[in-house]
């Protein structure tokens, strides 16, 4: 049997015996097993290698399942939900006992979103469970926004990667919880704070998600050095950069400039339009293909800080923070 396919048959029967199968969604690929079976999200923290404080998003088709197995959603989260879902936003729900403590790292809130990817959803539709789901990446790498990526990086610890080709959106989920009225951002992601503030009303949104607030390991998933790739990332304006280093060791990322001084191979321009979400979608790809240059860093500009811009700037500044 191919490890990769389109075969929804294939990977409920191996979802159904506990196993793991990476499934495409609109922001990342994830690693998913059966989010009601400790046995089988045991697996995906040993196929991550990821700390186990560390929780999972479950992934579902509709809001009448989410219900099965959360308390209460809040008047905002359904909100949200009505008019975000099928989309890149997560929200932070009090779980009922069906889900496992290793789904939530012991917390008694559970990550939930109904991802927008025809086949991901064909597939949920065929099982009587959700999927918990991390990004498809060993921990702490870039995650991966092709069949390829989880492949390379994955393939031999996976039962099965259904293919549903590139990540439209690119960037992770934006992660939303509930605090009385308010609506707190935990990450920044493929829903933009625009979007989530013109709907529930500016005033009821704090965002919490800074780099440089999300060092104490203890509130999970906040590692500062995340989402990096091998070589180090440096941020800057990038003609201020090229005057610090040497030309044959660097690599570089803008929104849609090119730098003739620089050879071609050398240098992503995410969206020569400047359109962020371009830019987004196209931002983990390019990382990647720069990580594998013999070069030893990679330079990039910040982008705009509005709409998508906001989120590729969280994950550039946490691809340039050290690791810890
Ligand atoms: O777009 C996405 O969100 C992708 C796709 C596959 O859905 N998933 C993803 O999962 O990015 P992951 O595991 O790489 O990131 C999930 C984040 C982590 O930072 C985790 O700490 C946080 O969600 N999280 C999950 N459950 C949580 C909970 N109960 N409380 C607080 N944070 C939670
Ligand atoms: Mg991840």
């Amino acid at each position: 049997m191919e490890q990769i396919g389109k075969d929804i048959v294939q990977a409920v029967q191996f979802l159904k015996e506990d196993g793991l199968v990476a499934i495409p969604t609109e922001t990342v690929y994830g690693l998913a097993a059966n989010a009601f079976s400790a046995t089988a999200v045991a697996k995906i923290f040993a196929a991550k290698n990821r700390p186990s404080f560390n929780p999972l998003i479950t992934h579902t088709h509709d809001v009448e399942q989410v219900k099965q197995y959360v308390q209460y959603m809040p008047e905002a989260a359904l909100q949200l939900a009505s008019a975000f879902w099928p989309g890149p936003l997560t929200l932070l729900l009090p779980k009922k006992d069906i889900i496992p403590d290793i789904v939530t790292a012991g917390s008694e809130l559970v990550a939930v979103r109904i991802p927008k990817h025809p086949l991901t959803l064909e597939l949920l539709q065929q099982l009587d469970f959700p999927l918990a789901a991390p990004s498809a990446n060993p921990f702490g790498y870039i995650s991966p926004t092709k069949a390829a990526h989880v492949e390379e990086q994955l393939g031999e610890r996976i039962d099965y990667i259904l293919d549903g080709g590139e990540c439209k959106v690119g960037i992770e989920s934006t992660i939303v919880g509930f605090e009385g009225d308010r609506v707190i951002v935990n990450r920044l992601g493929g829903a933009s704070l625009e979007a989530i503030e013109e709907l529930v009303g500016k005033e009821r949104v704090s965002v919490h998600a800074k780099v440089e607030e999300n060092m104490n390991p203890k509130a999970p998933g906040m590692l500062k050095s995340h989402y990096a790739p091998g070589k180090k990332v440096l941020i800057g304006n990038i003609s201020d950069l090229l005057n610090h280093y040497n030309k044959e060791e660097i690599a570089i990322i803008t929104l849609k400039d090119y730098y003739p001084q620089i050879s071609n191979d050398r240098q992503v321009a995410l969206s020569v339009s400047g359109d962020l979400n371009e830019a987004a979608q196209r931002l983990f790809s390019a990382l990647r293909e720069l990580d594998k240059l013999p070069v030893k860093f990679i330079l990039a500009e910040l982008m705009p800080e509005y709409g998508l811009g906001k989120a590729i700037n969280d994950r550039l500044m946490r691809a340039a923070a050290d690791k810890e």
